[in-house]
Order: structure tokens, then C-alpha cells, then sequence
């Protein structure tokens, strides 16, 4: 839970550090290390690795999208639990190098896990193809103009299940006896997993129970039940759905089929790997892969640095689903205090065992990315195909591009896994709305204007012909004598926008440029806000994450009301795993405790976004 920071300090020993200048800030309560790093073309970035939240040291405990490895390892490593804050760097930046571990190769201490020339050889004789296609590998015209790089997209959402998950499942269900397969299989997973298993029991002609949390959306589960799955929805959350599937394989003879962290399964994932070579003409700069618990990161870059090492293998992750970078950061398995769900497939709190060791190996270093960057890869996948990626799916594309912008790569060969198209139709409305804002197409600002007849003109005036107002907020406030307006324009070049600013500011309006502001985007562009909202009086600002169940929101009340007065609510549904809303709740300083306490029980995660929102945002 994020309200428990208790301060602590880490130097970022293992980001690679040679180039870059540290600087120490110190304030009251965080103490943040900046990096300057020195770009290609000369122009400077800044890259944070701050550690205002507490690191809890506890016993390796398994992970939601995580399983029981079959890999047994002498040791198991203590992890520790970090907030995904705690590492982040300029979206398109190869951070998070990794340092490989000096046991790789000594078999003594790796218990009995196979050798990479073991993954070599069965991923060259693996039988995925009797329910996998060979997925093409696609020019991305329009993109590769853009950038002036060859982008070349590696179409795994054109698999049967739209989605490379079918290779994994099989190959390890390929793999079981004919009295295993008689006993059945079981899984937990709320996505692309399940249906992979499902219809690899139905080619192998076994029985396949899929456990999924009672949320699951019905599109999800009825998809899994068409291709002949037995599905049982149990427990609210991942967690529980796993311990069920885990309990019933042991009770019933099911084998349990995992999502990424079984040497079978990575196996099946590396045979897109040996496609990329089949199928790419020139030499690869670099492979850009989605990264959730790490299968198919593993099982690709198994075959690669073997086959082609110079090609770089560079996981992609959204910056507050950074498991593997913080593990790389680490040097060991580390799991995540919480995890942004927005990309689902890939919301994982702990990468796996074997899919860690491998990665530290063989992977060259993990691209962030936002949320709104993975919208408007969506975009471009959609203008490019006409396709449309599930946000995991368009993950890589969105790191690729972030890449070759940040280094300037140009007339390379750059290759994105687009590895899922199960995307919630409903999802659609958010994507589209970020999409913009990730290519930087629409900007969000902030504008004090006079309340007086006649401002609302000027501050038309003084947008400009050339901008486009694509959303205005205006609330009249009595109290006051300026009114707060919050609107968004759509951007031609970004010295129209700065010009814009300056145009603003000099005529005393001031202004504040909130586009990379998450919370700004995803509530308060939605409000009507009046200066009025910076006014109740001992109003604080939380911004809680809601279980998407049936009475969650009454369990909130129960805890909170009436003891205090709820002065905004604001709901708005992300993805899967959970709702964001921001509320605003009247308390008294000498009441922060008892209101913690109570806020705790809930179980939900929440921040207090009273001074970071509020006094900086709004009151400008
Ligand atoms: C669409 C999609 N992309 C990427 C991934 C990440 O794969 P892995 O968990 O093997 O890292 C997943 C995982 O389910 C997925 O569904």
C-alpha cells in the first residue's frame, strides 16, 4: 500500500552508470536521484530513479500471474516488495541494463534447469504449428516513413486467439503423457492465457477446467467456454482464482498449466523468435518485446542471442508495470507493491523464476513506456492494419517508437511483437482519448481568467486561430475573482503550443501546460472545475483504486461515511483489474490517523494526492 512510505534512500547500483552525472535533492520527506544523461544527439534528458517509498524485505511469496516453477532452484531468494515509482526514466531510454549473474553458467548452483543449448533445440523442434500460424512479419509503411526506420511488425495478434499465448500452452500440454492428458488440465487466468490452454485441451482432445476471477468480464469468459473449457469463476482477485486452480490440480490429477514461468512454455513463446530470423531479410538492429512475467521475452531471446546475438532483445514494460526492470535494477526478483492495470496481459507483480534467470542473461535492457504512448501505438497500428491491439499487444510498438526517437535510429531494422488483439470493447472510449495526447497531437492546460464580461473572449483571442479548443471547462465562482478553465487544443507543431503559453502569460493570464499529468487526465479534465475546488475547506484529494466487484463502492462508504463528508467522487473505469477514482473528503489534520486507519482496512490501494494535485495544479 502506498501510504506506508517510510522513507528510505537506494542508489540505483545496477542502472548502467557510466555516462551519466548524478545529482542529490534532498527534501523533508523524499530524497530523489537525478541522472543527466547525454543523448546521442547531444541534447540533454533527464532520467529519475527516486525511492520515496518504503522497500519491505519479506519471503518470496508467488505473484498473481506467477505459478510453481518446475525449476528447483538450491536457494530462494528473499524479495523484496517496491513501489514501481521507485525506478523511472525517460520513456524510449534503454535503462535498466542488466547484470549478469555469475552462476549462469555453473551448473552446481542452478539446480536442474536446462541449458540455453536445450531451449535452442526444442524451440527448433517444437510442435506449436499444429494450432499456430506462422505470423507474418509486416513492413509498418506509414510508421517507418515517420521515422525513418525500418519498423517491422511481428503480427502475433493474427494467431487463432488472436494472441502468441497458444504457443506456450501447447507446447507444454503437448508435451504431457496420454494419461496425464487423460486426467485433464487446469489454469488460472483471466486472458489470453486461458484461451490459449482451451484450445490447445481441445486439439489434444483433454479436459480443461480455466479458474477465473468472478470479475471477469462475460466477452472474456464466454470466449474460453466456446472452445470447449470448463470455466469456474472463483474469488475476486487473481490471487485466489490461482490458489483454487493450484488446490484443484492437486486434488483432482489436473495438470497445472502456467502462464509464463515453466522452461515449456518459455519454449513454446522463443518459436517466434526463430520466425523473426526465418523471415527478416537484412540484419535486426533490435527485437522489441512485451514483458508481463516474462515467458516470451525468455523463450525469444533464448533463440536469438544464440542464433544472432548482435540483434539487441529489449523488453518493453508500461512504467507502473515495471517488474522486470526493478528486478533487473535489483539484481533479483523483486514484486511490486502494486500494479497498474491498464495493459492486463501484461499486469504482473513478480516476474517468474526461470524467466528471470534467462532474461538476465540474454536481454539487453527494459524501454518504459506511458499509458498514453501505448494509446497512441494503437492508433498508429490501426491507420497502419486497420487492426486493433489489446494495450499489451501494442506495447512493444510503442517502446520501439520511443526508442528510435530517443536515439535517433535511423535506416535500421527494428522489430515489434504486436502480441494481442482481445481487446475490451469498451476500453476503447480511453484509448482513443489518450491516444492524441500520446503523440503529443493535444495538449492539456490550465488558464486563470478574469471573472469579468468579455474575458472569455480574450481568452479566446489569445488561443488563436491556429489552435483547435478540442474540450473547455469553465465553471462561474462567485467567491472569486478569477475563474479556473481547463481545456485542451489540438496541437499542430509544438511552438504553436509554447507561443500560445507566452501569448497567455503575457497578457497576466496564468497558465499551466498539464498534459503529462495522469491525474489531471484522468479525472479533473473530466470535472467541472471552478477555483472553488482548491476552496472547501479541509478538503483532501485521494485517489483510491476500486476492485472492479459488485460492492466495493459500499464497502468505501462503510468505512469512511458518514464520519466524513465526501466533497468529490470521481469514477472512472481503466481496465481490468481495477478503477481509479479520485474523492475528495473533508479532514481534519488531528483526524489523519483515525482516517488512515480506516482507509487501510479497505484493502484498496490509495495515494494522497492533497499537495501534489491540488496546490501545484490548479492553484496557479
Ligand atoms: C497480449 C500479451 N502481450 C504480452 C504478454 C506478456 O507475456 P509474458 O507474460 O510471457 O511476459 C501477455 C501475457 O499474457 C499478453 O497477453
Amino acid at each position: 500500500m502506498a501510504m506506508q512510505a517510510s522513507p528510505s534512500t537506494f542508489i540505483p547500483s545496477r542502472v548502467k552508470t557510466s555516462p551519466l552525472l548524478f545529482s542529490t535533492t534532498n527534501t523533508t520527506n523524499t530524497t530523489s536521484i537525478k541522472m543527466m544523461k547525454k543523448k546521442k544527439k547531444s541534447n540533454l534528458s533527464t532520467i529519475k530513479a527516486n525511492s520515496t517509498l518504503n522497500e519491505t524485505i519479506l519471503v518470496a511469496s508467488p505473484s498473481p500471474e506467477s505459478s510453481s516453477s518446475v525449476v528447483s532452484h538450491p536457494t530462494q531468494p528473499i524479495m523484496k516488495r517496491v513501489t514501481t515509482d521507485s525506478l523511472q526514466y525517460e520513456s524510449g531510454y534503454l535503462g535498466a541494463v542488466p547484470e549478469k549473474s555469475p552462476d549462469f553458467n555453473d551448473s552446481t548452483k542452478n539446480g536442474d534447469s536446462p541449458t540455453l543449448q536445450s531451449y535452442l533445440t526444442n524451440i527448433l523442434t517444437s510442435k506449436v504449428y499444429d494450432v499456430a500460424i506462422e505470423s507474418p512479419l509486416q513492413f509498418a509503411t506509414k510508421l517507418s516513413q515517420r521515422l525513418g526506420t525500418n519498423i517491422w511488425l511481428k503480427r502475433e495478434d493474427m494467431q487463432p486467439v488472436f494472441s502468441f499465448k497458444l504457443r506456450g500452452a501447447y507446447n507444454m500440454m503437448a508435451k504431457l503423457t496420454r494419461e496425464q492428458l487423460d486426467r485433464g488440465v487446469i489454469c488460472s487466468s483471466a486472458g489470453n492465457h486461458a484461451q490459449g490452454v482451451a484450445l490447445a485441451a481441445r486439439k489434444l482432445g483433454c479436459d480443461a477446467v480455466i479458474v477465473m476471477p468472478v470479475t471477469t468480464p462475460e466477452i472474456k469468459w464466454k470466449s474460453v467456454e466456446r472452445l470447449g473449457a470448463t470455466v469456474v469463476l472463483k474469488g475476486d482477485a487473481y490471487d485466489e482464482a490461482q490458489a483454487h486452480a493450484k488446490q484443484r490440480s492437486e486434488l483432482e490429477g489436473r495438470t497445472f498449466i502456467p502462464p509464463f514461468d515453466h522452461p515449456d512454455v518459455i519454449v513454446g513463446q522463443g518459436t517466434v523468435g526463430m520466425e523473426i530470423l526465418r523471415q527478416a531479410d537484412e540484419s535486426l538492429h533490435a527485437v522489441f518485446v512485451p514483458v508481463g512475467g516474462g515467458g516470451l521475452i525468455a523463450g525469444v531471446a533464448s533463440y536469438l542471442k544464440q542464433v544472432s546475438p548482435k540483434v539487441k532483445i529489449i523488453g518493453v514494460e508500461p512504467a507502473d508495470a515495471n517488474a522486470l526492470a526493478l528486478s533487473f535494477h535489483h539484481g533479483q526478483r523483486i514484486m511490486l507493491e502494486q500494479v497498474g492495470g491498464f495493459a492486463d496481459g501484461v499486469a504482473v507483480k513478480v516476474v517468474g523464476e526461470e524467466t528471470f534467470r534467462l532474461c538476465r542473461e540474454l536481454v539487453d535492457g527494459v524501454v518504459l513506456v506511458s499509458k498514453d504512448a501505448i494509446c497512441a501505438s494503437i492508433k498508429d497500428m490501426f491507420e497502419e492494419t486497420r487492426s486493433i491491439l489489446e494495450p499489451a499487444g501494442a506495447l512493444a510498438l510503442a517502446g520501439a517508437e520511443a526508442y528510435c526517437k530517443f536515439y535517433g535510429l535511423k535506416g535500421e531494422n527494428v522489430v515489434a511483437l504486436t502480441t494481442g488483439a482481445n481487446m475490451n470493447f469498451d476500453r476503447l472510449r480511453l484509448v482513443t482519448e489518450l491516444a492524441d495526447v500520446g503523440r503529443q497531437r493535444e495538449a492539456v492546460l490550465a488558464t486563470c481568467i478574469p471573472e469579468e464580461p468579455g474575458s472569455f473572449k480574450k481568452f479566446c483571442e489569445l488561443v488563436g486561430s491556429k489552435m483547435n479548443i478540442t474540450e473547455f471547462k469553465y465553471r462561474y465562482d462567485d467567491r472569486e475573482k478569477e475563474a479556473l478553465v481547463l481545456y485542451s487544443v489540438g496541437l499542430h507543431t509544438v511552438c504553436d503550443l509554447t507561443a500560445m503559453v507566452e501569448r497567455m502569460v503575457s497578457s497576466k493570464l496564468k497558465t499551466k501546460n498539464l498534459t503529462s499529468n495522469a491525474l489531471v487526465k484522468e479525472h479533473l479534465r473530466h470535472l467541472v472545475v471552478g477555483s472553488s475546488l482548491s476552496k472547501v475547506p479541509n478538503e483532501r484529494l485521494f485517489q483510491f483504486v476500486f476492485p472492479e466487484r459488485p460492492g466495493a463502492l459500499m464497502k468505501f462508504l462503510d468505512a469512511l461515511s458518514p464520519r466524513w463528508n465526501i466533497s468529490l467522487f470521481h469514477y472512472r473505469s481503466q481496465g481490468e483489474t481495477g478503477a481509479n477514482v479520485l474523492v475528495g473528503i473533508q479532514v481534519l489534520i488531528s483526524e489523519l490517523d483515525e482516517f488512515h486507519s480506516r482507509a487501510s482496512s479497505l484493502g484498496f490501494d490509495y495515494t494522497d494526492e492533497t499537495y501534489t494535485s491540488l496546490r501545484d495544479l490548479l492553484m496557479l
